[in-house]
C-alpha cells in the first residue's frame, strides 16, 4: 500500500513539472522556431489558430472547450522545418501530435493529455510519379483524393495505388493503419505497397532510407506500430496497373429484412468472387415516415463493362437484382469512387431525412 501511494506521489510530481515547464515555456519554443528559421506556426490566441486547429477535425467533439488543444501549431514546408521544430520541442520537453489529413476519429491527431504541439503536414504534398518504373514519391502531408488525381493524370489513367475510398484522408494515417479501399481484393491494402519511408526518429535524426534493410521500423510503420515510431516525411510508393474499363455501381435498399437476407448472401459470395470485383455496404439508421428503418447502400466496381458486370452479378447474385441504371462505365478517375458513391451515398442520406 505504501509503495502505491508513493508510485502515486511521484506519478502527480511529475504531472505538476511538466504542466508548470510548459506553461512558461511557449515563449521559448517559439523563439525556438523563430531562431531555427521555422515561420509558419500559429499559437493559442492568434487570430489563425482556430482555424488550424479546426478545420481539418472530422470528430468534432475534439473541438470542444475542454479538450486540451496544442499550444502551437507548426506548420511546416519542408523535411528540414519538420526536424527543426522537432528538435525544438524535445528541448522543451512537448508531447507531439503529428498531422496529416486530421481523419483521427480518436482526436490522436489534434488533442493529447500532456503539454503539446501538433505539427502539421498540410504544406507538405508534392507527389513525384514515375510512370516508367510505376513508382511515386509522396510527402507525408498528401491526402488521398490527391494521389489518385496525380497519379490518373500522369499515367492517363493505367495506374492507380490501393487506398481508401474518402478523398479528404491523409495517406500517412491510411498507410500506417492499412490503408484499404476499392482494390483491395486485387492488391492488397495500401502498407502493403510502401517501397521506402523518410523517417524522422525520436532524436530528431533523418533517416532516409527505411526499407526492407530497416526490418523493424519498416514493419511499424506499415500497421505495426500504431503510427508511433517516429515523423514520416515521405513515401515510396508502388503503383498498380489498371484496366482501361471499369464500371462502378451503387445500389441503395431499405428494410431490415431486404438487407438481412442481402447481407447473409453477400458474406457467402464475397470471399469466392473473382479479386476484380469489390462490393461494400454501409449502412445506416433511415426514418421516412416518422418511423424507424434501416437502409443501405450496396457499392463497388467490377473491371470490366457494365455488360459484363451485370453478367457477373446477376449470376452469383441476383437477389442484388443490379441494373443498366445503377452502374456508371468508364476509366478508373471517371468512375471514380470519390465523387460518385459519397455523393450518391449522400444524397440517399439526405432524401431519405
Ligand atoms: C502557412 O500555412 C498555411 C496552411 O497551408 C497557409 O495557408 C499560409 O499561407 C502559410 N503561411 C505562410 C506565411 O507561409
Ligand atoms: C449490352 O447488352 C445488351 C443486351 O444483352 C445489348 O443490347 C447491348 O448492345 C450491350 N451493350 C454493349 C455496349 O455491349
Amino acid at each position: 500500500m505504501r509503495q502505491f501511494v508513493l508510485c502515486i506521489t511521484i506519478f502527480c510530481l511529475l504531472c505538476t513539472y511538466t504542466r508548470i515547464n510548459a506553461a512558461t515555456t511557449v515563449d521559448s519554443l517559439v523563439g525556438c522556431l523563430r531562431s531555427k528559421g521555422v515561420l509558419n506556426y500559429t499559437t493559442s490566441g492568434s487570430p489563425f489558430y482556430s482555424t488550424a486547429l479546426d478545420f481539418s477535425m472530422q470528430n468534432l467533439r475534439f473541438t470542444e472547450a475542454g479538450v486540451p488543444k496544442p499550444a502551437v501549431i507548426i506548420l511546416p514546408s519542408t523535411a528540414q522545418e519538420v526536424q527543426k521544430a522537432w528538435t525544438c520541442m524535445l528541448r522543451g520537453g512537448w508531447a507531439l501530435r503529428v498531422r496529416n489529413g486530421g481523419h483521427s476519429y480518436e482526436g490522436l491527431s489534434s488533442s493529447a493529455s500532456a503539454p503539446f504541439a501538433i505539427i502539421d503536414l498540410i504544406n507538405m504534398h508534392k507527389i513525384t510519379v514515375n510512370v516508367q518504373k510505376k513508382t511515386a514519391w509522396i510527402e507525408a502531408g498528401v491526402r488521398i483524393g490527391e494521389l489518385y488525381h496525380a497519379i490518373a493524370s500522369q499515367s492517363s489513367n493505367r495506374l492507380g495505388f490501393p487506398a481508401g475510398t474518402c478523398s479528404t484522408v491523409g495517406m500517412s494515417g491510411q498507410i500506417m493503419g492499412g490503408g484499404y479501399g476499392m482494390l483491395s481484393r486485387k492488391y492488397g491494402v495500401a502498407a502493403d505497397r510502401v517501397l521506402q519511408a523518410q523517417v524522422i526518429d525520436g532524436n530528431g535524426k533523418l533517416i532516409k532510407r527505411v526499407s526492407t534493410s530497416n526490418p523493424d521500423l519498416f514493419w511499424a510503420l506499415r500497421g505495426g506500430g500504431g503510427g508511433a515510431w517516429g515523423i514520416v516525411v515521405a513515401w515510396k510508393l508502388k503503383l498498380v496497373d489498371l484496366p482501361e474499363t471499369i464500371t462502378t455501381f451503387s445500389l441503395w435498399k431499405t428494410g431490415k429484412q431486404v438487407i438481412t437476407d442481402l447481407v447473409y448472401k453477400w458474406q457467402t459470395i464475397a470471399p469466392k468472387a473473382p479479386p476484380e470485383l469489390f462490393i461494400a455496404i454501409y449502412m445506416a439508421g433511415i426514418s421516412y415516415t416518422g418511423s424507424p428503418d434501416m437502409g443501405a447502400s450496396f457499392y463497388g466496381q467490377y473491371w470490366g463493362t457494365i455488360n459484363e458486370t451485370l453478367a457477373l452479378l446477376n449470376k452469383i447474385y441476383p437477389e442484388l437484382g443490379l441494373s443498366e441504371s445503377d452502374c456508371k462505365q468508364g476509366n478508373w478517375m471517371q468512375v471514380d469512387s470519390l465523387v460518385f458513391y459519397v455523393l450518391e451515398i449522400s444524397n440517399r442520406m439526405h432524401s431519405s431525412l
